[in-house]
């Protein structure tokens, strides 16, 4: 199998993302018509489809021997490096007009996150980064935080879309009463890929969702990882099942706390 260089990987990520962004960017706040694909929580438009398929084109152009997997196209990945792209993560904030979501291009190699890159166009912000070789915000190096405790912590969560208003006993509602009074606040602000990202460079101390989808995370993961942060399965602590995406992720420091209150 060829070799691939995760920092290339990442840099052809972020001129990608960079491009679909700018496309993205001019249906914002158009009310762009919505359609529901799951359910009425899981939303597309045409800016989502038009941005995928830039996004294959691109990156079929730069690296014709790499897979795609893509949220609306979907694919299937190979055993070498696979590209996850979710051609814009916060869909929902999208459609309504708010500023936080994202164009999210990472690469799984063997089912881990390896590279990737997220541009979020209406808050013109990028980060980029190499599982190894460190992640980038705005071009500078990013790290993860360094709070050592759940009272000084600010963490992010999300609600899936397929569990709401279902009963599911996962649907996230205990765990969210749960880890409230345990940390300084919580955020819920519609994108795993930013919320992966805010992780990454230091603005969020942790991060749980459960049932994300790899192209949701695959690049965020990477960015974790790469700004020296930790990630965990929420399902039983272990490694996490991109798959799957029962995910933990944080600055490392409050990862076990954390956890113990996550995960059964
Ligand atoms: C969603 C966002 C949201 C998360 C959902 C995802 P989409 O992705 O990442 O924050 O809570 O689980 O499905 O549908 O906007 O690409
Ligand atoms: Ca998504
Ligand atoms: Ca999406």
């Amino acid at each position: 199998m060829p070799t691939f260089d995760r920092v290339a990987l990442s840099e052809i990520a972020l001129d990608v993302a960079r491009e679909a962004g700018e496309q993205v960017l001019r249906g914002w706040r158009s009310r762009p018509q919505v359609e529901q694909k799951g359910s009425y929580a899981d939303l597309v438009t045409e800016f989502d489809l038009a941005s995928e398929r830039l996004i294959r084109k691109l990156l079929a152009e730069r690296t014709p021997d790499l897979a795609i997997v893509g949220e609306e196209q979907g694919g299937t990945a190979s055993d070498a490096p696979t590209w996850y792209c979710d051609p814009i993560d916060g869909t929902v904030n999208f459609a309504h007009g708010h500023a936080f979501f994202a164009i999210s291009i990472g690469v799984l190699e063997r089912g881990q996150p390896t590279a990737g890159a997220v541009f979020a166009p209406a808050l013109d912000t990028y980060w980029r980064g190499a599982v190894g070789h460190g992640a980038v915000r705005n071009g500078k190096p990013c790290q993860v935080s360094a709070t050592e405790h759940l009272d000084d912590a600010l963490i992010a969560t999300g609600f899936s879309p397929v569990m709401r208003r279902s009963g599911h006993p996962e649907d996230n509602l205990a765990a969210f009463v749960k880890v409230m009074p345990a940390v300084r606040d919580i955020r819920r602000c519609g994108s795993a890929a930013l919320d992966l990202c805010l992780v990454a460079d230091g603005t969020y101390d942790a991060y749980w969702e459960r049932k994300l989808s790899p192209w949701d995370t695959a690049a965020g993961a990477a960015l974790v990882l790469a700004a020296g942060g930790m990630l965990s399965s929420l399902r039983d602590g272990g490694p996490v099942n991109f798959a799957e995406g029962y995910l933990l992720a944080s600055n490392g420091r409050i990862h076990h706390p954390l956890a113990a209150l996550l995960t059964p």
